[in-house]
């Protein structure tokens, strides 16, 4: 083509030259590099408010998943929310669900409770620590995107609040409260209402002795024999047959 031809035809080029098709192609590119852009912030914000790490966080978001995927009816109950990591990591998927889910938080946000003899070396200077404002948890979950018209966040120490609520259903049970006594008294209150097919994660099965006891305790006292799958060498999960 002679020369002044193709610079006519250079110049007939459209002012955006691309087709609808590629048009729409580049604007679905565009939202989905900007869906993972928040994504991946949420996910370190959520990080940061959690004693939790990435993999413990990650089989706490398998198991959320699960109850949708699989249908499990029931509510999501977590007992030791402290700065709401892990609540967050359960409640962006719970309370979005198709099914009536109700999200649970159970913390009594003073600190750690004393200790027993069960509770082992180390534990003592706990006591106190990991006191929060429930407030600052509220705000957290809102900016994470979970619908907080499904959130109950319950403030006080377990033996207070359990006796003044009934959850007669829950499909995950996030029990994240560390000491023989804390456990113990999670176990009592919410194992019965745990649905068959549902998930208890217990944080501290590998690491606090009496959280392990009061578990183990537990198992035998009800002739259980749901077997405990370790995340890591501090987690533990297990699904109710
Ligand atoms: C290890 S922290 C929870 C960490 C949290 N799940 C996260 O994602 O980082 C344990 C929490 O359990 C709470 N807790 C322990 N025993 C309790 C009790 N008897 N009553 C109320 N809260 C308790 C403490 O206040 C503390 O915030």
């Amino acid at each position: 083509m002679p020369s002044v031809y193709k610079a006519i035809a250079f110049r007939a080029q459209p002012v955006v030259p691309w087709s609808c098709w590629e048009l729409g192609h580049r604007m679905n590119w565009l939202q989905s590099a900007a869906e993972k852009f928040r994504e991946k912030r949420i996910r370190r914000l959520i990080a940061r408010k959690s004693m939790i790490d990435p993999v413990r966080a990650g089989n706490l978001l398998r198991l959320a998943q699960r109850i949708e995927e699989e249908s499990i009816p029931g509510d999501v109950v977590e007992c030791g929310v402290y700065r709401g990591g892990s609540a967050a990591t359960m409640a962006r998927v719970a309370t979005h669900s198709t099914l009536n889910r109700t999200v649970w938080l159970f913390d009594s946000f003073q600190g750690m409770p004393p200790v027993t003899e069960v509770d082992g070396a180390g534990a003592q200077d706990w006591v106190g620590a990991l006191a929060y404002d429930a407030r600052k948890v509220a705000k957290l979950l809102k900016r994470t995107g979970v619908n907080m018209s499904r959130v109950r966040i319950i403030e006080g120490f377990f033996a207070d609040t359990f006796p003044t609520v009934n959850i007669p259903q829950i499909a995950l049970l996030n029990v994240d409260s560390d000491w023989y006594e804390s456990v113990k008294i999670c176990f009592e209150k919410f194992y019965d209402a745990v649905a068959p097919g549902g998930f208890v994660s217990i944080d501290d099965y590998g690491t606090w002795p009496g959280c392990r006891l009061a578990v183990d305790e537990f198992f035998t006292k009800r002739g259980l024999t749901h077997k405990i799958i370790a995340v890591d060498n501090t987690a533990s999960w297990f699904r109710k047959d």
